[in-house]
């Protein structure tokens, strides 16, 4: 069975889009078979920008980690006026992404990685709707991963399900950072966390 992060190169094509709308601002994301959320805009992925456009925080180097179409860094780069760098695993999303950062005209650049295997710099916000379904080592792997990876004062911002072991995660990310649950909603936490050594 294909999963939505593996590279189904052969999987027919059937490019379709998707409306979405933030604030004054219209977005419009290709979208395709063989990626995440491929008919709509997941419920968790809006629940996290939609939460952290409301902290109202200012960073200045932002990543996405795990962009699929790019739904995340794409509706923040146009929404904060910034750069965002993304990266994904799937050939089929990073080239969408690649379609939907241009036709929604925004700052940012995507380019294939594992996980965090080509990110050579370290950033002010990493962001994320990890894939859970990889099982819990890749998950701590993007979120452990990401704390290592951020300036100091930087944040790592990141939605899971309640039944995914969002209490266990946040435990265990407890021993090296400073956790909190920003928002709740429909089994879904938003989760922040700073690093404590640095
Ligand atoms: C839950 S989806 C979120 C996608 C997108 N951010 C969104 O909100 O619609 C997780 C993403 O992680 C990607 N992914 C899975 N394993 C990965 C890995 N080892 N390295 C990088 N990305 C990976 C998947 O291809 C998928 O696009």
């Amino acid at each position: 069975m294909e999963h939505y992060f593996t590279n189904a190169e052969n999987l027919k094509s059937e490019i379709r889009r998707i409306n979405y709308s933030l604030d004054a601002y219209n977005f419009t994301f290709n979208s395709d078979n063989g990626v995440f959320s491929k008919n709509r805009i997941d419920y968790a992925s809006s629940f996290l920008v939609k939460t952290f456009l409301t902290s109202k925080k200012e960073f200045t180097d932002i990543l996405d980690v795990g962009c699929g179409y790019g739904f995340i860094g794409i509706t923040l780069s146009k929404i904060l006026k910034r750069h965002v760098d993304m990266v994904d695993i799937n050939k089929r999303a990073i080239h969408l992404c690649k379609m939907n950062i241009e036709e929604n005209e925004v700052d940012a650049t995507v380019w294939e990685s594992n996980i965090y295997e080509s990110i050579t710099k370290k950033y002010d916000l990493i962001i994320t709707n990890p894939p859970i379904r990889v099982g819990k080592e890749i998950l701590m792997e993007f979120l452990k991963g990401g704390l290592a990876r951020l300036n100091k004062d930087g944040e790592l911002w990141f939605v899971i399900s309640k039944d995914q072991g969002a209490k266990s995660v946040k435990k265990e990310l407890e021993k090296t950072s400073e956790c909190e649950v920003v928002a709740k909603s429909k089994g879904f936490w938003v989760i922040s966390a700073k690093n404590l050594l640095t």
